[in-house]
């Protein structure tokens, strides 16, 4: 038998903002454009969550490949290269800085990221007084081996999951997390694999992108943060060599909204 738990209703946030009308901003649409420039095209306020797949910097050095030889298809794309950690931290401290514009005072942003990024990125968010909710780890069950065994098998990207202020009233949909992890509280490491078979987007049989995520991953950050109606922007949402078929977080929305 299910258990009737009553979550208290909290208040909105003090903070007064001039409403967007919904109408103005360009819904379901990718918007084929830098991701900093298309943010400062929008009004302050507009976005209700922004959920973020920057680029890695993952600074690979030569090709990787498996014990029979064959040719790992490693993240290699232009748009995953920086200079140096400076040209990361500002590309990142941009961004975040447009995204915070852009989110409404009880809004909340999620960025994922490995242990390549995702340490600067949470620091310069915290820098720019986003306050962190969770770390969420998502454990991949099916993770590519270290091939040459020479470290850990990397099973793992971290999620960061941050209010814009300490006192905002976020999202949070506590009972249906419960309902999804089988009446336990929903804790902070996820167990989902990667992508693979039908859902693996494909271009002539090879990968159409070398970091799709889950639509499950997604799936269950927009049950838990967002409501109906909510805007949510993906700013790193697929470049223009990766743009066929459906991407995690569009799939994820058409779940929820059936
Ligand atoms: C880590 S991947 C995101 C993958 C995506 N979440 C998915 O599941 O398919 C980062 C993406 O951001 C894009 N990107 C990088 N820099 C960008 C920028 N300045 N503006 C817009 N997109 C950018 C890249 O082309 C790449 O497709």
């Amino acid at each position: 038998m299910g258990v009737m738990e009553k979550i208290a209703a909290k208040p909105k946030a003090a903070t007064k903002v001039a409403k967007v009308d919904k109408k103005s901003l360009p819904l379901d649409r990718i918007l084929k454009m830098d991701c900093i420039e298309a943010m400062r095209s929008l009004p302050d306020a507009c976005v209700d969550m922004v959920f973020a797949d920057p680029p890695y910097n993952l600074q690979l050095g030569g090709d990787l490949q498996r014990p029979d030889g064959s040719q790992v298809d490693a993240v290699d794309d232009d748009w995953d290269k920086f200079d140096n950690f400076a040209a990361y931290d500002k590309f990142t401290a941009e961004w975040l800085a447009e995204a915070r514009r852009i989110l409404k005072p009880d809004g909340t942003l999620w960025v994922i990221g490995s242990y390549h990024n995702i340490f600067r990125v949470g620091a310069t968010l915290q820098d720019q007084g986003f306050w962190i909710l969770n770390d969420i780890i998502w454990r991949k069950s099916n993770p590519m081996p270290n091939f040459k065994g020479t470290r850990f098998t990397n099973a793992h990207e971290t999620l960061i999951w941050a209010a814009k202020s300490e006192k905002a009233r976020y999202t949070f949909h506590y009972r249906s997390m419960k309902t999804l992890n089988d009446e336990l509280q929903m804790r902070s490491d996820w167990v989902i694999p990667i992508c693979g078979g039908k859902e693996r987007l494909k271009l002539n049989g090879t990968k159409a992108h070398p970091t799709q995520k889950p639509e499950a991953l997604l799936y269950r950050i927009l049950l838990a943060c967002t409501n109906p109606g909510d805007v949510v922007l993906d700013p790193f949402f697929r470049n223009r060599h990766h743009r066929r078929g459906g991407q995690a977080p569009s799939a994820a929305l058409d779940r929820l909204r059936a």
